[in-house]
């Protein structure tokens, strides 16, 4: 039987284990603790994490503005040992039942091109791509900007 994956809202006990993810997934691209102590505190930002097996399997940080309509996936990192057990697509199908219910009409993110992984997980949720950022990530390191249309 695959292990029940729980997701909760974030807590400062949390950080440091986001934050070791974190690093494990971007590297050098990574966010600082200060910025994730910011984004759990932000009333613009949705910031939520995934256990499984009492550990936390991953993370999902949604942000909006005010008068818009569109939901920003800002960051999402499932952890290393928990990958390719389906936590990636859980934190996908709570953003979407998030802008359903928030009556957002676009969900939006910017993944690198180069990471295929995350592309594959975004085209089976049904993002497409709507466009590219050239060195977004750096130089010669361009994004894809991919967007789902919100029922409603
Ligand atoms: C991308 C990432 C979030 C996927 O998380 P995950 O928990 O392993 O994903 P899931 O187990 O839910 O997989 C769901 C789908 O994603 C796709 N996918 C996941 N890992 C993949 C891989 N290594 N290669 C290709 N497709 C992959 C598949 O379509 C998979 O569906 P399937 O199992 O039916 O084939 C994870 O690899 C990660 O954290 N990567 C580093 C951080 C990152 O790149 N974040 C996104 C930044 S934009």
């Amino acid at each position: 039987m695959k292990p029940a994956i729980l997701i909760r809202s974030v807590t400062a006990n949390d950080l440091r284990t986001i934050f070791e993810i974190e690093n494990q997934s971007f590297g050098n691209e990574a966010f600082n603790k200060r910025q994730f102590k910011y984004l759990a505190k932000s009333p613009t930002s949705h910031f939520v994490v995934a256990e499984i097996e009492n550990q936390i399997g991953g993370y999902l940080i949604l942000t909006t503005r005010r008068n818009s309509k569109l939901l920003r996936i800002y960051s999402l990192a499932t952890n290393p040992n928990f990958r390719g057990m389906g936590i990636g697509e859980k934190l996908m199908n709570y953003t979407k039942d998030f802008a359903a219910k928030q009556l957002f009409d676009t969900i939006s993110l910017e993944v690198k091109e180069s990471n295929s992984a995350a592309i594959t997980l975004y085209q089976k949720m049904g993002f497409v791509s709507t466009g590219k950022k050239m060195d977004y990530y750096g130089q010669g390191q361009h994004a894809l900007v991919m967007q789902l249309a919100c029922k409603v």
